[in-house]
């Protein structure tokens, strides 16, 4: 008893011991003036043209913790996508930088180029598919999901954003400030206003853009709900659609979380009662990013 006891205990530890040295640090990955550190998860068996997944982390979190606190890396064994998760190299507070001139411009610098480099890399070296490119990540992950798309949508097909603010909310003068006044909800602005934030990031832009969910809880008193109501007025007026939802739905996945749909490029939904640590629900994201899909017909960029 003793035994097989001990035995499915060095079994579990060879196990969770396996799944972490497969995170493997890649150095030289391209332009990355704030020194974000790379990580990748590359399954074993990868169809020819593999989705990628870029997983930022949250403030006073590593690339290991979302590593082993998410499922990207088994979802990416069973449906064949390529995970990267950066780490930052602010000690401070492990916040990403959302703030900067340079991560809110299109290859303008920060920690946004230094994630884009690892895409750019990824793509390249794993001949992966350009055209289904994902971002998904939770508070300051959230954050960084928001940026990103916004500043880079040449490069991703989606984002899914968990507990964070709108594209430019955090905006200040240096990198990886924390804005009191975004995170309590005071900045405030037209839908109008919100999307010149974003289109300034990349002037004279006007291909694809990535379409993104949101999702907030109602409780969230680390970044307060207002932040939900400001990324629905920013991504409604940047999509051209009304900031009345085209579609509701109630209790979807969990009982007291709602769905609004805005067209077919937005959806924010609202938790309630749900405090910041919200949690995330892997299928949510997966069916959002059409991440299951095997055949030819997959949600891509291309997808209209
Ligand atoms: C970049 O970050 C790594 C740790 O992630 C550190 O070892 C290295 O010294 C840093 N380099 C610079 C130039 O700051
Ligand atoms: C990421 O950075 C943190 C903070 O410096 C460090 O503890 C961790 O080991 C780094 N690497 C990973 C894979 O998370």
């Amino acid at each position: 008893m003793l035994r097989i006891t001990l035995t499915l205990l060095l079994a579990a530890a060879a196990s969770a011991q396996k799944l972490s040295s497969k995170l493997t640090q890649i150095t030289e990955f391209g332009p990355n003036p704030r020194n974000v550190s790379m990580y990748i998860y590359v399954p074993a068996s990868l169809p020819p043209n593999p989705p990628i997944l870029v997983a930022p982390h949250w403030c006073h979190g590593t690339a290991q913790q979302v590593f082993n606190g998410r499922p990207w890396a088994t979802l990416g064994d069973q449906y064949g996508f390529i995970s990267i998760y950066p780490n930052t190299s602010n000690l401070a507070d492990q916040c990403w930088d959302v703030s900067s001139k340079e991560s809110l411009s299109h290859d303008g610098g920060g920690d946004a180029l230094g994630i884009v480099s690892m895409v750019r890399w990824t793509l390249k070296k794993y001949n992966a598919d350009k055209n289904r490119v994902f971002v998904t990540g939770t508070s300051s992950g959230a954050m960084m999901t928001n940026v990103l798309v916004g500043s880079y949508p040449d490069i991703f097909a989606a984002g899914s954003a968990w507990a964070g603010v709108a594209f430019g909310c955090f905006a200040g003068n240096g990198y990886g400030e924390w804005s009191d006044a975004c995170a309590t909800g005071k900045i405030i602005k037209s839908g109008s206003d919100w999307a010149a934030v974003v289109k300034n990031a990349y002037p004279g832009y006007s291909g694809f853009r990535p379409k993104l969910q949101t999702l907030h809880g109602t409780a969230d008193n680390v970044l307060y709900p207002q932040n939900l109501k400001e990324q629905v007025k920013q991504w409604t007026s940047v999509f051209g659609v009304s900031e009345t939802p085209t579609e509701v739905t109630k209790d979807t996945p969990l009982k007291g979380w709602t769905r609004s749909r805005y067209g077919k490029k937005f959806e924010a939904y609202e938790a309630a009662g749900v405090d910041h640590n919200i949690p995330t629900q892997a299928d949510v994201v997966m069916d959002f990013f059409d991440l299951k899909c095997k055949s030819s017909n997959c949600y891509s960029r291309r997808s209209r």
